[in-house]
C-alpha cells in the first residue's frame, strides 16, 4: 500500500538542521510507519548555505525567510531548529497556518513565550512536540521503564551534571551564527536554557514535578565582543549554574551545569538512588545503563553495566543485530518515529509542547532564585 506523503519544511540549516533532515530520512526505513517524508524546504539566513544544504540534503526547495516557509500550501509540518529566540514567532505562525509542528529545545526563551506557544498549538489543535531528544537514547528509555515498573522503590536522590569547556576563552565572541547561544537575548539565558533544560525535562519524565529550587548562577567572562554590532558588550547569560531542588515524591536532587569544565565536551550524567536500586548513564557511554539492585544475591551483588543492543531492549529490534549499539543521532530517528506514528494512533508522542512548558516554569524559577538567593517555587 502506498504510503501517505508529509511534506516537511525545516527552519534553519545548522547542528539540528543536520539531525532532524536525516531523522526524517531514516525514520521511515527503520520504524513501520504509514508515511514517507518529502523535504520540501529548508530556510535559513545565508541564501548559498540553504542552496548548498537543500542540494546534499535532497530538498526540492530553499527559503532566506522563514515566513515565505510558512506560507507554502505544499509544506504540512515544520520542524523548527532555529535559535531559541525565533521559536515563539514561528511556532505560532505554523499553528495559525494549521501546520504539525516539531520543535528544538529549549520550547522557548522563558514560560510566558512558552505558554503562548502552548495556547497557540492547542486552539489551533495541531499536532506538536518538542525535541527533547534524550528521552529517545535506548539506554534512558530502558531507565524510564525500569523505574515505571517500581524497581527502584521509593526514590531519595537524583543527581544531574551536564559539562562542557567551550567557552572558556576570553576571544570568544558572542552573537550571531552558532554563537546565538552566548548572547542572552538570542538564546534566552546560559547553560540553564540550554543544558540543564535537558537534564530537567529528562529528570520531570523520569521522577515527576519539581516543586522547588534554590540555584546560584555565574558568568565567568563579563565581556565579550558582539559579532552582529561589532561591539565589546556585557554577557548577560549565565555560563554556570548549579540548583538543589525538591521533587512531589520527597525526593532531594542536585543539577549542575557549566561550559567551564576543561576536558569535558558534553558530558550529561544522571544517578538515580532508590530504597531498593539504582541507576546511572552517561552521555559519553550512551549505549549502556548501569543498574545496582540491592536485592541480588550479596554473593554477585554489584553495579552492573548493561549493555541496551537486546532486541527486547527500547527500540532496538529495529536496529542492528544484538552487541551492536547506535548513537546520539538515533534518538532524533526515534523522536521523529514516535512523533507521527502518535499522530495517526492518535495518542500524542511526548514531550508535547504542554508537557515541556513544566521545563520552562522550573528554568524560570532556577533563574529567578539566582537572583534572590531563595528558594522559588515552580509556577506551572
Ligand atoms: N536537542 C539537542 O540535543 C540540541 C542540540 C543543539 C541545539 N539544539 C537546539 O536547536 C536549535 C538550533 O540550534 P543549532 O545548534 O542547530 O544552531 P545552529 O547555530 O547550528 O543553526 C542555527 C540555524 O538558524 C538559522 N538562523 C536564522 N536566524 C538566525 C539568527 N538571527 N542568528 C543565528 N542563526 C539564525 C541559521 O541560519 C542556522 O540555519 C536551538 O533551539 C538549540 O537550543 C538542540
Amino acid at each position: 500500500m502506498a504510503k501517505k506523503k508529509i511534506n516537511v519544511g525545516i527552519v534553519g540549516y545548522g547542528f539540528m538542521g543536520r539531525t532532524h533532515t536525516n531523522a526524517y530520512r531514516q525514520a521511515p526505513k527503520f520504524f513501520d510507519m504509514p508515511y514517507d517524508f518529502v523535504l520540501k524546504a529548508v530556510s535559513g539566513l545565508e541564501k548559498d548555505v540553504a542552496e548548498a544544504f537543500a542540494s546534499n540534503w535532497g530538498f526540492e526547495s530553499f527559503e532566506t525567510d522563514w515566513r515565505k516557509l510558512i506560507e507554502r500550501d505544499d509544506i504540512d509540518a515544520v520542524d523548527i531548529c532555529a535559535p531559541n529566540f525565533m521559536h515563539h514567532d514561528i511556532a505560532i505562525a505554523a499553528a495559525e497556518a494549521g501546520k504539525t509542528i516539531l520543535c528544538e529545545k529549549p520550547l522557548a526563551m522563558n514560560s510566558k513565550e512558552a505558554l503562548e506557544m502552548v495556547e497557540a498549538v492547542e486552539k489551533a489543535g495541531v499536532p506538536n512536540m518538542v525535541s527533547y531528544n534524550y528521552r529517545r537514547i535506548p539506554a534512558v528509555t530502558l531507565a524510564k521503564n525500569l523505574i515505571d515498573e517500581g524497581r527502584l522503590g521509593r526514590v531519595f536522590h537524583y543527581r544531574a551534571v551536564f559539562l562542557q569547556d567551550w567557552t572558556i576563552s576570553t576571544d570568544l565572541p558572542q552573537g550571531g551564527d552558532a554563537l546565538w547561544r552566548l548572547d542572552a537575548k538570542a538564546a534566552g539565558s546560559g547553560v540553564t536554557g540550554d543544558l540543564l533544560a535537558h537534564c530537567i525535562d529528562t529528570a520531570l519524565w523520569l521522577n515527576g514535578s519539581i516543586g522547588s529550587v534554590t540555584a546560584m548562577t555565574e558568568t565567568f567572562v563579563k565581556e565579550r565582543k558582539h559579532n552582529l554590532t561589532g561591539k565589546v558588550e556585557p554577557v548577560t547569560i549565565d555560563d554556570a549554574c548549579a540548583f538543589l531542588a525538591r521533587f512531589d515524591n520527597g525526593s532531594l536532587a542536585t543539577f549542575e551545569s557549566t561550559r567551564y569544565a576543561r576536558g569535558h565536551k558534553a558530558l550529561y550524567t544522571f544517578e538515580i538512588n532508590g530504597e531498593h536500586a539504582s541507576i546511572q548513564w552517561d552521555l559519553h557511554d550512551l549505549h549502556r545503563l548501569s543498574y545496582f539492585d540491592h536485592r541480588d544475591d550479596s554473593l554477585v551483588r554489584g553495579w552492573r553495566s548493561i549493555h541496551v543492543t537486546d532486541g527486547d531492549m527500547p527500540y532496538m529490534d529495529r536496529w542492528w543485530v544484538p552487541g551492536l549499539s547506535v548513537g546520539f543521532e538515533c534518538s532524533f530517528i526515534h523522536g521523529v518515529a514516535d512523533f507521527y506514528k502518535g499522530i495517526e494512533s492518535g495518542e500524542p508522542a511526548h514531550p508535547t509542547f504542554r508537557d515541556a512548558l513544566e521545563t520552562q516554569s522550573v528554568c524560570d524559577a532556577i533563574l529567578k532564585s539566582a537572583k534572590t538567593g531563595a528558594w522559588e517555587k515552580v509556577e506551572c
